[in-house]
């Protein structure tokens, strides 16, 4: 039974969901990678990306293109995710709640030792859910101060002018920390965590191993399919 498992995959993802986190690296990627030779211009490697992308307009401009892409991508999904939730269509499966703090703790204790066993999770683990809210966070700081930088005369007659170097010092530090989480945080628990090694391909491919999906998600596996 348990090695059929091994075998047989179950749907976790719709193709919405697969959708967005493939858009989601390609438009991260294209900010990233036009965002931070604005940031460190006097890098040699800045240097070299702004040449060979066309120059420091081109760069803006696709800068500004794939900022605009995101910001609709980031709207899209909460006004589907709220909307999916109110019609009882999906579970406020991402909502966190008090048992995910206990289970940051508890999983705490079991890795140093003092809890015989780790925390059983539901659809998604304490970690999934914070990470998940970090990103909702911040895409809305990169979009407002984002568009804060995109319209500043604008936006200067209506608020205080204060807010223009305010919002790039906060686009600025944010997409690096950004960075950052994704480099250490998401690699290593999508990549390099020995659960995951090489790689979880769930949100490419929309499926998860029946086996993995009990080890890992046990709660939504009982849900599923009973106690086996
Ligand atoms: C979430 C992904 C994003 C990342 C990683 C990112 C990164 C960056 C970085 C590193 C800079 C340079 C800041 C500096 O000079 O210190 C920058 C500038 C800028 N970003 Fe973003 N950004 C993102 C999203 C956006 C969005 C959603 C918009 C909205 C359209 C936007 C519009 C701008 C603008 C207008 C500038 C000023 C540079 C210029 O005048 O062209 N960014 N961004």
């Amino acid at each position: 039974m348990r090695d059929a498992e091994a075998h047989e995959y179950v749907v976790r993802f719709s193709f919405w969901a697969c959708f967005q986190h493939a858009a989601g690296i390609l438009l991260f990627g294209v900010l990233l990678l036009t965002g931070m030779p604005q940031k460190w211009p006097y890098v040699e490697a800045s240097r070299w990306i702004i040449e060979h992308l066309g120059g420091i307009f081109a760069v803006r401009w696709l800068h500004r293109v794939a900022g605009i892409v995101f910001s609709i991508l980031f709207v899209t999904h909460l006004v589907v995710a709220i909307a999916g939730v109110a019609t009882r269509r999906n579970q406020p499966a991402l909502l966190l709640n008090r048992k995910d703090f206990r289970d940051a703790v508890d999983n705490i204790r079991y890795y140093v030792g003092s809890a015989e066993a780790p925390p059983r999770f539901g659809r998604y683990d304490y970690r999934q859910k914070f990470e998940y809210w970090g990103l909702i966070f911040g895409a809305l700081i990169m979009a407002l101060s984002g568009f804060i930088l995109y319209f500043p005369i604008l936006v200067s007659r209506v608020l205080p002018a204060e807010l223009i170097p305010a919002a790039k010092v906060m686009h600025s530090n944010e997409a690096l920390l950004a960075f950052l989480i994704i480099l250490v945080w998401h690699m290593f628990g999508a990549h390099l965590s020995p659960e995951s090694f090489p790689m979880d391909t769930s949100i490419f491919t929309g499926k998860i191993r029946k086996e993995k999906l009990r080890r890992e998600h046990p709660l939504e596996y009982e849900d599923l399919f009973g106690q086996q």
